[in-house]
């Protein structure tokens, strides 16, 4: 199992919009000054916060909230569009009335918040940013999500200790670009209707315990788009470390635009074929470990990707090492573990991709002699 940490054009593409719509005008805000209903719901919002002495101090001494820290206005009408408080101390938060809202980060707080009520959020209708990552501790997905469903761009709560099943509600989360459930304790099926997000660019559900089929309707979300031409194919697909089961090659044709597909750690099984990635050009990291994956590639297959990342841990191999690698010229991380591979690994495999920092042939029947990798001192590797 690889962990890869990239950032993609279409992530920086996401991260420049969500700055663009959060960024203020500085010279502008001597004219313009916050609304006096929101410096008032910001108050109240600051007060549902256990501050430690110091933080949010600008909240005291200045009169004109867009000046505090974390708020954004907007440089026209003063609406406060964004309220950025990562990584700031924080315990406690109660509720507010911000309706311009468009931008919440409270992720990466150093202290856990506790929340009762969130119910609030649910009275923003332009929110487009939420980001509670690691911070929040929910127990189902809070209904108040849904009421925001129209709106939202990005939603990150990973790390929240949500339980329970995802609702098919998700079907109305038209605008989504971005979700993360990651590291929460989730149950149940993926939802059949999640092809409805039509906007979906990256999901990141790994790390739960979802089970059942990978749902055909992820798909979708290829087709409509292509469909209506719009920009961002999905192209990030996390689902490493649930329970998954059944067959992944019925779902591989309608996701060829992928850049990363991460399933590993699932139940999955099938058996996949060079003809079944033949159109995947653009993938950059393939984590297929610990399945119950059979792959059959020709000797003289050339894929049409370049791999950075590729985990094959415990997938049937067949006896032959893999010659398709010889064309992957950006190797970063490569675990071919327990992968039933026997026989010389080959000379040119030792001519490394000089980007290789990962290497794990460990548990196979390899035999060959080891070249001299001295001068590769930032590589780890197992054999
Ligand atoms: C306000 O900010 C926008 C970008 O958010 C910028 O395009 C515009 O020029 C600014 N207006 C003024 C009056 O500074
Ligand atoms: C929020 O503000 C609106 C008017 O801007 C007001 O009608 C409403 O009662 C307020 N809600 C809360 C919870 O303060
Ligand atoms: C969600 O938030 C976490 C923690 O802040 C971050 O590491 C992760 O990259 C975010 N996920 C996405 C898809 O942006
Ligand atoms: C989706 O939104 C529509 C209209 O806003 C609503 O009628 C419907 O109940 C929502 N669907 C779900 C599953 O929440
Ligand atoms: C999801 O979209 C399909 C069309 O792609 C539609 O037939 C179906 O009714 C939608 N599901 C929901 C729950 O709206
Ligand atoms: C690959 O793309 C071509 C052209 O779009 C299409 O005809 C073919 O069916 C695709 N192959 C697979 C396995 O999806
Ligand atoms: C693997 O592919 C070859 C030719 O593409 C085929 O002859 C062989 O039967 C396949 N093996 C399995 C196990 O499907």
């Amino acid at each position: 199992m690889i962990m890869g940490n990239h950032s993609f054009q279409l992530l920086t593409i996401f991260t420049f919009m969500w700055f663009s719509f959060v960024v203020t005008n500085e010279h502008s805000r001597d004219v313009v000054q916050c609304i006096d209903s929101e410096r008032q719901a910001l108050l109240e919002f600051k007060e549902g916060f256990q501050i430690p002495s110091g933080h949010l101090s600008s909240w005291v001494t200045e009169e004109d909230c867009c000046k505090w820290r974390g708020v954004k206005c907007n440089n026209v009408t003063g609406h406060v569009l964004a309220l950025d408080l990562h990584s700031s101390d924080s315990s406690e938060l109660l509720q507010g009335n911000l309706t311009r809202l468009q931008s919440l980060d409270l992720s990466r707080n150093n202290f856990a918040l506790r929340v009762n009520n969130l119910d609030w959020l649910s009275r923003l209708p332009t929110l487009q940013v939420l980001d509670l990552g690691v911070t929040m501790t929910f127990l189902p997905i809070p209904n108040w999500l849904f009421d925001i469903s129209h709106t939202l761009m990005y939603l990150n709560l990973t790390r929240c200790q949500l339980q329970g099943s995802i609702s098919n509600a998700f079907v109305n989360f038209t605008s989504l670009v971005v979700l993360d459930f990651s590291y929460n304790y989730l149950s149940g099926s993926i939802p059949y209707n999640f092809g409805n997000m039509t906007s979906l660019s990256v999901l990141d559900i790994s790390f739960n315990y979802l089970q059942g089929p990978i749902p055909t309707g992820l798909g979708l979300i290829q087709q409509l788009q292509q469909h209506h031409f719009k920009q961002s194919p999905l192209c990030e697909l996390r689902l490493s470390y649930n329970k998954l089961s059944g067959p992944l090659e019925t779902i591989l044709p309608q996701l060829s635009q992928l850049v990363v597909l991460e399933v590993a750690a699932n139940r999955l099984e099938g058996l996949i074929s060079e003809a079944q990635l033949q159109n995947f050009s653009s993938l950059r990291v393939l984590d297929l470990s610990d399945n119950s994956m059979i792959l059959n590639f020709s000797s003289n297959w050339t894929p049409a990707f370049q791999l950075e990342t590729i985990g094959l841990s415990s997938c049937k191999m067949g006896s032959q090492f893999p010659q398709w690698l010889q064309s992957q010229k950006n190797i970063q991380r490569l675990d071919l573990s327990h992968a039933d591979v026997s026989g010389t690994v080959p000379s040119w495999f030792w001519n490394l991709s000089p980007s290789m920092e990962f290497l794990d042939l460990s548990d196979n029947r390899l035999s060959g002699e080891l070249p001299d990798l001295s001068s590769r001192t930032s590589m780890l590797l197992l054999i």
